[in-house]
């Protein structure tokens, strides 16, 4: 039987070999991240692949974020170590539910948030993550009715934070992150109330995170962030305490580039089994078989790209 740190040897010396590159999400296990070139949210991992000059990205996240990279780099091969690994928010719409949704709204601009096939994506205007929401939003002109799609949680932060009254929103949402409940903040905030609130904005609780901010009682402590921007401001701060509502996947990292500090996850059972389907021996099996390619069809890839791009232009 293998050891870890045998596969860990193994995975680095056949990503020289094939002039590979691993990229992985915040969410992957703690053994992925060790061994990935780039660590990162939806948005810099998709950066990243636009700039890197491997032949063959070795994508450690779920299908969506394969799929994008392969829709950005065409001449790239793009692995992705389990064609199974998912994500639960990218199918709660398809394209044909988006073309009879723009039936309804012939003028809308439509924004899909990163975490959608490649069809649904081709059928878009904008691309947006997370981290670039609501400047994208803020770059539609504002007699624009804009249909945003598919989290619900993330639509309404949108919509507070843009002060926008012509959006209307997909009902989809992360099993995992919508789980993450009103009560689950308000129980932390009367527990810890020195720490550093970091929120993701696909959180059931967001509205209510919100809510505390306006009234003043979170007002500087909580803040709504994309993985990434959560991972910045964990380091900038100087709290030394902070409950962390998203996948738990991300405390791994927190902890590893804030030694000094606390990171106390909201949910402990907050984990995306589609992330947790990466492990080593998959990404070894990966490079040394050239699975799982994904691959996107042309004409679905130009008119998808045409919306990342759009994304990637403005934030
Ligand atoms: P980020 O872009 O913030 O990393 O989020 C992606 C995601 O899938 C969250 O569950
Ligand atoms: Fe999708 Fe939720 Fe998993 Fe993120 S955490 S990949 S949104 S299922």
């Amino acid at each position: 039987m293998m050891l870890e740190a045998d596969y860990k040897h193994r995975v680095l010396s056949l990503k020289k070999e094939k002039n590979a590159v691993i990229l992985a999400h915040n969410y992957q296990l703690p053994e992925v991240q060790d061994v990935a070139d780039v660590i990162g949210d939806s948005l810099a991992l998709s950066r990243t692949a636009a700039q890197s000059d491997a032949d063959t990205i070795v994508f450690c996240g779920v299908h969506f974020m394969a799929e994008t990279a392969a829709i950005i780099c065409p001449d790239k091969q793009v692995l992705i170590p389990d064609p199974d690994a998912g994500c639960s928010l990218a199918a709660s719409i398809n394209a044909r539910e988006l073309k009879s949704w723009i039936a309804e709204h012939h003028d809308a601009v439509v924004v899909s948030y990163v975490n959608t096939t490649a069809e649904v994506k081709a059928l878009s205007d904008y691309c947006c993550t997370s981290s670039n929401a609501v400047n994208v939003v803020n770059s539609i002109p504002s007699n624009r009715e804009i249909l945003f799609l598919p989290d619900m949680f993330l639509g309404s932060y949108v919509a507070k934070m843009t002060k926008r009254k012509n959006m209307y929103i997909w009902p989809g949402e992360c099993h995992v992150h919508a789980d993450i409940k009103a009560q689950d903040i308000n129980e932390m905030f009367k527990n810890f109330n020195n720490a550093d609130f970091l929120v993701h904005p696909e959180c059931g609780c967001t509205s209510t995170t919100l809510y505390h901010i306006a009234t003043g009682e979170l007002e500087k402590s909580a803040h709504i962030l994309s993985t990434e921007g959560m991972m910045k401001h964990a380091s900038a701060s100087p709290a030394k305490q902070f409950v962390v509502a998203t996948e738990t996947g991300i405390l791994y990292r927190m902890k590893k580039e804030n030694p000094h500090k606390q990171f106390i996850p909201i949910k402990k059972d907050a984990i995306c089994k589609y992330m947790k389907l990466i492990n080593l021996e998959k990404i070894q099996n990966s490079l040394l078989n050239n699975v799982y390619q994904v691959k996107v069809p042309p004409k679905t890839a130009v008119k998808a790209r045409a919306a990342i791009e759009r994304m990637l232009a403005i934030s």
